[in-house]
Order: structure tokens, then C-alpha cells, then sequence
């Protein structure tokens, strides 16, 4: 589906909002007010579709100052965000070219949601881990402040070796899941050679505690998969220091589609001011790509910017879609 009109008449505004309604959260911002309307104190999203066979019909309520509120079928959910569990979506904004160039925090964060999306069973790791590593940390300032002894931290140390080595084996398989993929879309987008590799440290207790010196008087834990990073690379070319723009963002664009293709049901795509940096070539090919996966929203300011038909255009005009 083709979403067009001019310059800021609301089209991210309309992929924000089928993303709040399908994954309880905003793409761009933590802050829900900004979600609402300017002027009102209050907004509601709902949609109507089919997941694989079924209807489905979901509402997100949004109040000032008070938690959302999500409905699937008529059925309040625990939270907003568990609609993540319900439905999958893989957004593309320019933002996202931060997942190549920007610091390994944003690329960690990246690859564990993607690792979530894969392996759902799983999905508490990452949290798990970085709980568990909150409180060691904690445990760890107690210690120096001589508010307990060394012995205190051993659970701790414990844990953190068995969430730490789970956690990098469950991005380890993530990874080399998607890998394959990402090269494939990758050449066909004309970004050759892309690889990615994991620079990973798993927290085993004899390292931890050869650094336990280090890490009571700094506080924090210095070894484990929270400072790890995912090499992007084309060939021998780093594309996190020396990745043009549009190479980031072919990267951040094969990055999805590989992923969308390894989800055991096609998710919702949802495709913000990707064409009209792409030259012809790459959006044909981008076009032909898309045309053979699930649901799909690609925003332009014109029609002429898809070289192929879409099933649907939407074009957006202030204040109202048609
Ligand atoms: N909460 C809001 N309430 C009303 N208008 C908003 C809100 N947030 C952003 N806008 C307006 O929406 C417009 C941007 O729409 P956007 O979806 O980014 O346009 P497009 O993607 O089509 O260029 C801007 O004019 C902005 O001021
Ligand atoms: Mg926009």
C-alpha cells in the first residue's frame, strides 16, 4: 500500500499510529502526550484486520497523564505493550539508521528486540539479564561502602554468568539466522559482502572475579554481554565509521527485510520516507521484494516514486485520509 501526500500532511503520523495499535509504543517517542492530538486531552486508534485467517480488531486509548489502554477483540491487555506479543511489526524510519551508526547501545537494544521477535519463548533474556545485572551492580556499591561483605556478591556473580552466557548464545543464534539473509537483500540492494559479526564477551565467574577489584571501585560490572557490539560490515568496510548514509540505510533496510522473511507469520511493514532516497534501480528492486511479503506501507510525496503498482494508494491530506 502506497501512502502519499505532500510534506507534512500526517503520513508518519499514520504509520506512528498503526504502530502504537499494533505494538503498544511509539517508534519515535517514549512520550505518549505527544501522541495525542495538540489541543485534546485524549486519542483512540483502531483497526480492523485479519491475523492469518482470523479477524482481529485492536484498540489503543491514549490519555493525558494515565497509562494506554489496549484492547484485542474486546479484551483488555495486561498493558499496551503486549500487543507485541500479538502482532508483529517492522518499522523503517530514517531514525533507524542509528542501528548502523549509531553507538553499540542502540545496536544491542536493536538485535535483542530482534532476538525477541525470533524467539519469543525467549524474549524475557535481554531484561532478565539486565535486571539481574542492576542489582550486582547495586550489591557491588554495597560492598564498597562496607555495607556487606564480598560474599554477598556471589549469587550475583552466579547469575549473571548463567543470564550472561544465555544471552549471548541466544543473540549468537539470532545472528546467524539472520546473517544469510541480510547479505542476500543486501547484494540485490548493491551492497556487497555485507556481513555481521558478534564481538562477544560472555561473563563467566572466573573473569568476573578476576576483575572484582576493578569492578567495586567503579561500581559497575565491566564484563558481559551489556557492552558487546555487532560488526556491520560490506566487505572489509566497517559501515558503522565509514558507511555512507545510503549504505547505512540499505543495511538498516536488508536488516528488516531479513528479519521479516524469518518471522513464521509475514509482519506488517511499515516503510517511512524510504523511496525517494533510493535511485530507480534499487527501489524496482526494493519494489519487487516487497511485493512478495506480508502487508506493506511505503510512504512518498508521489505516486511516481513506486516503479511498481500498488494494491492500494492512500493519499493523506491535512487533517484527513480518503
Ligand atoms: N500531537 C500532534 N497533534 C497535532 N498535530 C501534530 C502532532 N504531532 C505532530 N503534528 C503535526 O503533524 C505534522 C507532521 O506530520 P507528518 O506525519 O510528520 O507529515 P509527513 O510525514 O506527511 O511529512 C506536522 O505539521 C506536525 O506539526
Ligand atoms: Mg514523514
Amino acid at each position: 500500500m502506497l501512502v502519499v501526500g505532500r510534506n507534512g500532511v500526517g503520513k508518519t503520523n499514520l504509520l506512528e499510529s498503526l504502530h502504537v495499535a499494533t505494538q503498544g509504543f511509539s517508534p519515535r517517542t517514549r512520550q505518549d502526550t505527544q501522541l495525542i492530538r495538540f489541543g485534546e486531552s485524549a486519542g483512540r486508534i483502531v483497526l480492523e484486520g485479519h491475523r492469518a485467517t482470523s479477524p482481529i480488531e485492536i484498540s489503543v486509548t491514549l490519555r493525558q497523564g494515565q497509562a494506554k489502554e489496549a484492547k484485542l477483540n474486546g479484551a483488555k491487555l495486561p498493558s499496551a505493550e503486549s500487543l507485541r506479543r500479538e502482532v508483529s511489526t517492522l518499522v523503517f524510519t530514517p531514525d533507524r539508521l542509528a542501528v548502523v551508526k549509531g553507538g553499540p547501545a542502540a545496536r544491542r537494544a536493536y538485535f535483542d528486540r530482534v532476538l525477541a521477535r525470533l524467539f519469543p519463548a525467549r524474549a524475557g533474556v535481554p531484561q532478565d539479564y539486565l535486571a539481574t545485572l542492576a542489582q550486582r551492580n547495586a550489591a557491588l556499591r554495597r560492598v564498597q561502602l562496607g555495607l556487606s561483605g564480598r560474599d554477598a556478591l556471589e549469587p550475583w556473580t552466579e547469575r549473571i554468568a548463567e543470564l550472561g552466557a544465555a544471552l549471548v548464545e541466544q543473540r549468537r543464534v539470532a545472528l546467524t539466522q539472520l546473517a544469510p539473509g541480510f547479505a542476500e537483500r543486501a547484494d540485490e540492494l548493491g551492497l556487497p559482502d555485507a556481513r555481521l559479526e558478534y564481538d562477544a564477551h560472555p561473563p563467566t565467574v572466573e573473569l568476573l572475579e578476576a576483575r572484582l577489584t576493578r569492578d567495586l571501585e567503579r561500581g559497575t560490572t565491566g564484563v558481559g554481554p551489556h557492552l558487546d557490539d555487532v560488526l556491520v560490515a560490506s566487505g572489509d568496510r566497517d559501515l558503522r565509521q565509514y558507511g555512507s548514509q545510503g549504505e547505512q540505510r540499505l543495511a538498516v533496510l536488508s536488516l528488516l527485510l531479513a528479519e521479516a522473511e524469518l518471522l513464521p507469520t509475514p509482519p506488517l511493514l511499515l516503510l517511512d520516507d524510504v523511496l525517494s532516497e533510493l535511485d530507480l534501480g534499487r527501489r524496482e528492486v526494493l519494489a519487487r521484494r516487497l511485493a512478495g511479503m506480508g502487508q506493506t506501507m511505503i510512504t512518498a510525496t508521489h505516486r511516481s516514486a513506486l516503479p511498481i503498482e500498488p494494491s492500494q494508494v492512500v493519499e493523506v491530506e491535512p487533517g484527513a485520509a480518503k
